[in-house]
């Protein structure tokens, strides 16, 4: 892919490995890799738990809006995790499907409920408390099933995370940029 064309984008649901991908992909194409979530705490100097509980979603909602905006309007070519809701709030699918290659990685509930658990839930504050894998797989299916319809909009969609397929997943986006 030309690293000059456009920003490479991931989107999906908490857990679903975006910013290990992201990574392998600014590597792979000799970018910089940006996570979004990121940007916020750097931005507002407040890690995401203490902007959810001491500001409220909305807000945070909007510094993410601004934050994504900068980013991806931004010349610097970039690859960005962005993350679980960004693509669901304030048109900002519409603005990552115009501003880059967007890239949907595809995971089932029950892989994720086990993924998140493993990690620290304490760190994403829409899951806080939860501690069997069955019953977060039944959380996020309620909670989350409206969003997928805003992820299945991007440009390619990934479903596993397997050396071989990553080697393919980085053929397919090279060939989607020499398509841009
Ligand atoms: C959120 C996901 C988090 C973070 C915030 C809200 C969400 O990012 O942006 O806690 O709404 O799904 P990850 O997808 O990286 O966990």
């Amino acid at each position: 892919m030309d690293p000059e064309s456009k920003h490479i984008i991931l989107v999906g649901l908490p857990g679903s490995g975006k910013s290990t991908l992201g990574k392998t992909l600014a590597k792979a194409f000799e970018l910089p890799f940006r996570d979004l979530d990121a940007a916020i705490v750097e931005k507002l100097g407040m890690s995401i738990p203490d902007v959810f509980k001491e500001r409220g979603e909305a807000y945070f909602r909007e510094q993410e809006a601004l934050c994504l905006r900068e980013i991806l309007e931004a010349e610097e070519k970039v690859v960005l995790a962005t993350g679980g809701g960004a693509p669901c709030f304030h048109q900002n699918m519409e603005l990552i499907l115009s501003r880059g290659l967007s890239i949907y990685l595809a995971v089932p509930y029950v892989e994720l409920a086990k993924r998140l658990l493993a990690q620290d839930v304490a760190t994403r504050p829409l899951l806080e408390g939860i501690q069997e894998p069955e019953a977060l797989a039944v959380l996020l299916e309620n909670k989350f099933a409206h969003r997928i319809p805003y992820y299945q909009k991007a440009g390619l969609h990934f479903s596993n995370t397997s050396n071989a397929s990553m080697e393919e997943l980085i053929k397919e986006v090279q060939a989607a940029g020499n398509n841009l």
